[in-house]
């Protein structure tokens, strides 16, 4: 008997851990699904998806990311693409193998690269979808970034306390913003390629600051069991999630099962349902967005 042809490929960043692995291990149990993760080789993943060395602290290893996913999968074009990895840190003290600051490095350089490189491999009608964060919202988060300086970004003047956490909301407003420049490129548009930004909401039960100090940790822990969950008494948005529920709905949105109204490209879990909110201004500028977009391409090499 012939071997059943895979209908749907998925290509994966950040499905080692946290949220990211609960929703590969809905997306690798839906029939007829070719699951490639891109891993930098720790943590467990679904068994018959298939791993190819990937560090996103590193341009080489990006490019040569893509370079083995497009070998791999010969005339196979890609149906689903999840930029999900991310990082969080204490300070803005670390550098990317090029020298860029890591979060902004990680969670939007390594990214935009990527997608870059895959889009022309993406199948017509296919789905992109880069998580984001609420946090890159003043409307939700006091230390949400108000302006869009990517070269302060890439080379901050400044470390010390609370710089992670902003350089944090600032990478996870690239990826946003990002998201909007994609939708609207000619390519994307022609070929119906849906373009999604997924925010999963305060999550607990994730790795996400694993770098930090313990007691850094534990403080986190505690403001996310005290204050946060007074405040979500008022502020729905920082009712927390769990990393089940949020990779399910991840899942969702990659499978399209889940998805916004036309013209609408954000999707933000707020006390466990999937709701179409606005981004944030900042969000919304086209000059940001065209800004970042320029500048991001000169940073990775790319015209
Ligand atoms: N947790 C929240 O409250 C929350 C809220 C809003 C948005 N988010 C976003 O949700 C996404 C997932 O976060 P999470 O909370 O599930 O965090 P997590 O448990 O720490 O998972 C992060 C994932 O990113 C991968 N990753 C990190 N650095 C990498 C690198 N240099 N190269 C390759 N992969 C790398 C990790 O791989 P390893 O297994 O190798 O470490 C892991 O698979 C992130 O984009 C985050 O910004 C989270």
């Amino acid at each position: 008997m012939e071997p059943i042809k895979p209908q749907r490929v998925v290509v994966m960043t950040g499905a080692t851990a946290g949220l990211g692995a609960h929703a590969v291990s809905r997306i690798a149990a839906q029939l007829g699904t070719r699951v490639i993760i891109g891993a930098r080789g720790s943590g467990t993943v679904p068994p018959d998806a298939e791993v190819i060395p990937l560090d996103l602290a590193s341009f080489a290893s990006v490019r040569a990311f893509a370079d083995a996913v497009v070998r791999q999968l010969g005339d196979a074009p890609i149906d689903i693409l999840v930029l999900n990895a991310g990082v969080q840190s204490a300070t803005t003290d670390k550098r990317s193998a090029e020298g860029y600051e890591l979060t902004f490095a990680v969670n939007h350089l390594a990214h935009y690269l990527l997608v870059r490189l895959l889009l022309p491999y993406m199948a017509d009608h296919g789905r992109l979808v880069i998580t984001t964060s609420s946090t890159h919202d003043p409307a939700n988060t006091p230390i949400a970034p108000k302006t869009m300086e990517p070269q302060e970004l890439a080379r901050p003047s400044a470390s010390g306390f609370g710089s992670g956490v902003r350089a944090y909301a600032s990478s996870k407003l690239c990826n946003l913003l990002t998201a909007q420049a994609l939708a609207v490129l000619d390519e994307v548009l022609v070929r119906r390629i849906s373009v999604i930004a997924f925010n999963p909401g305060l999550t607990g039960g994730t790795s996400l600051g694993r770098d930090s100090s313990r007691a850094r940790r534990v403080f986190f822990t505690f403001l996310m069991r005290t204050v946060f969950r007074v405040v979500g008494l008022f502020k729905p948005e920082y009712v927390m999630s769990t990393a089940e529920r949020s990779g399910e709905l991840l899942a969702d949105v990659a499978l399209g099962t889940v998805a916004p109204p036309p013209g609408r490209i954000y999707v933000s879990l707020v006390k466990g349902e999937p709701t179409f909110p606005d981004p944030s201004e900042l969000a919304r500028s086209r000059n940001a967005r065209d800004r970042l977009w320029r500048e991001s391409a000169v940073m990775v090499g790319l015209d």
